[in-house]
């Protein structure tokens, strides 16, 4: 049993914190919003996270998971001290680490032994070094070796990916850490999760290359997606066909209105950012993150034309607000570009989402907002679903048409059926599966 200290209570802390513990270590997540670790030990959890609520009591219950604003007494009784703070994107497309080398600095005063420091968040490459040496900085004599552990978990699906990971990436320059490290996450050994060990670089290196791949897998299927309108393809058969070659699996070839969240958007400037900085650029996802910014802004082009060019006076609702389902996050979400949109061009949105309203109403508290999809489609001149919530894939067309002024719909997630609408009357347009005449 390791005593183990998370520095930031956001997705991953917490998520890292919870999941730890339950591989059976003392763990401490720490934070310097005091105002959040009260709430975290009054049981709430500042996050829509599903299982993240059972899993933190659970092990609070146990004994083996704490909350604690004390920052400096936390890590000096840690054996190992995880940085799991935000890394937002600055102005010039580069990660913004000043919250990260603030924790460096903390964590060098409070070197009282041998330790271990381990970042899980996102940091661009040469990060690591740059932690290192703020450590040594401020305590040149302090006993530590650093880590870099990428964390691969999805919003939505994040309890089950910490605890079932494809596999756990450890780059770090000492044996001694490579086995301390290990026993961190022995029962995923035990399951026979690949554990593998590189240089720091590398580690840093893995995180951004698997998320710009993935972001580029999605550019790439939008594009195609895009051209089988004009040729009279099916994307889905295109897509099935496609993924059953091993080599390219249909995991991530689904089309939609562009991908969005805290991590792809961010992740992928901050890599062309490095790529640049290094005068070596990285073209395709350069290309990658542009074919993402206009399929947001083709939504609106797609919904216009259903509309008859013009959404002035015109009242559209807009199903799911959520960057993706089992969330209520709503950073960089297509919703925030298309609704925004909406409104410049005169239309009144009238949105729904099951939980992220409250989110997006920090954004656009001027739109309205309804307690369910029936309420928001009431007398709407079009409707736009831009989350597959599974309420959405299950809404009865025949009812949706009944409530809505006109029957008019812009499926962007391709999760109603063509026939339905079809036998409905829809006058209808999803993403890559209907023939742009
Ligand atoms: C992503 C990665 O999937 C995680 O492995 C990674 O750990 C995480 O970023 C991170 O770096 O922290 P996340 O942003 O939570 O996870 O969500 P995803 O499920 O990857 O979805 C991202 C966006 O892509 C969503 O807007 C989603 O709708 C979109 N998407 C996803 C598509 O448009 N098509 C697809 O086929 C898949």
């Amino acid at each position: 049993m390791k005593k183990i200290t998370f520095i930031g209570t956001g997705y991953v802390g917490l998520v890292g914190g919870a999941g730890i513990s339950e591989f059976g270590h003392q763990v401490t997540c720490v934070d310097i919003d005091q105002e959040k670790i009260e709430r975290l030990n009054a049981g709430e959890i500042p996050i829509y996270e599903p299982g993240l609520k059972t899993l933190v009591k659970k092990n609070v219950n146990k004994g083996r998971l704490h909350f604690s604003a004390n920052i400096s007494k936390t890590i000096q009784k840690s054996d190992i001290v995880f940085i799991a703070v935000g890394t937002p994107q600055g102005s010039n497309g580069e990660a913004n680490l000043s919250a990260v080398e603030a924790v460096a600095k903390t964590i060098g005063e409070n070197l009282n032994g041998y330790k271990i420091v381990c970042t899980k968040s996102t940091v661009p490459i040469g990060t690591g070094k740059r932690i290192e040496e703020i450590i040594r900085s401020v305590n040149p004599m302090g006993d530590f070796d650093y880590v870099s552990n990428p964390e691969f978990l999805r919003e939505g699906a994040a309890v089950k990916d910490f605890l079932h990971p494809d596999r756990v990436v450890i780059g770090t320059r000492t044996q001694k850490a490579i086995d301390l490290m290990g026993e961190v996450y022995r029962p995923l050994y035990i399951n026979e999760t690949p554990i593998l060990s590189t240089s720091v670089e590398t580690a840093e290196m893995i995180k951004y290359a698997a998320n710009a791949f993935l972001s580029l897998k999605i550019s790439y299927i939008n594009e195609i997606a895009n051209l089988c309108e004009f040729v009279g393809a099916d994307v889905h058969d295109v897509t099935r066909a496609m993924g059953l070659d091993g080599r390219i699996s249909s995991k991530f070839l689904h089309p939609g209105p562009g991908y969005g969240g805290s991590c792809f958007p961010k992740d992928t400037h901050a890599l062309a950012a490095t790529g640049q900085k290094y005068g070596s650029p990285l073209r395709t996802i350069e290309a990658a993150i542009k074919t993402n910014e206009s399929q947001k802004v083709r939504m609106v082009e797609k919904l216009s034309r259903l509309m008859g060019d013009s959404f002035n006076g015109k009242t559209i609702a807009v199903l799911g607000l959520a960057f993706k389902p089992q969330t209520d996050d709503v950073r960089e979400a297509a919703s925030r570009v298309i609704v925004s949109r909406l409104v410049e061009l005169g239309a009144s949105v009238h949105a729904y989402d099951p939980i992220a309203m409250d989110n997006f109403k920090n954004h656009f508290p001027n739109i309205k907002y309804f307690d369910s999809w029936q309420d928001a489609v009431k007398s709407a001149d079009g409707c736009i679903i831009l989350t597959e919530w599974n309420e959405f894939r299950g809404l009865d067309l025949n009812e949706l048409k009944d409530l809505m002024r006109f029957p008019v719909i812009l499926d962007t997630k391709n999760i109603l059926s063509i026939q339905g609408l079809e036998s409905c009357g829809f006058t209808f347009d999803n993403v890559g599966r209907k023939l742009h005449q």
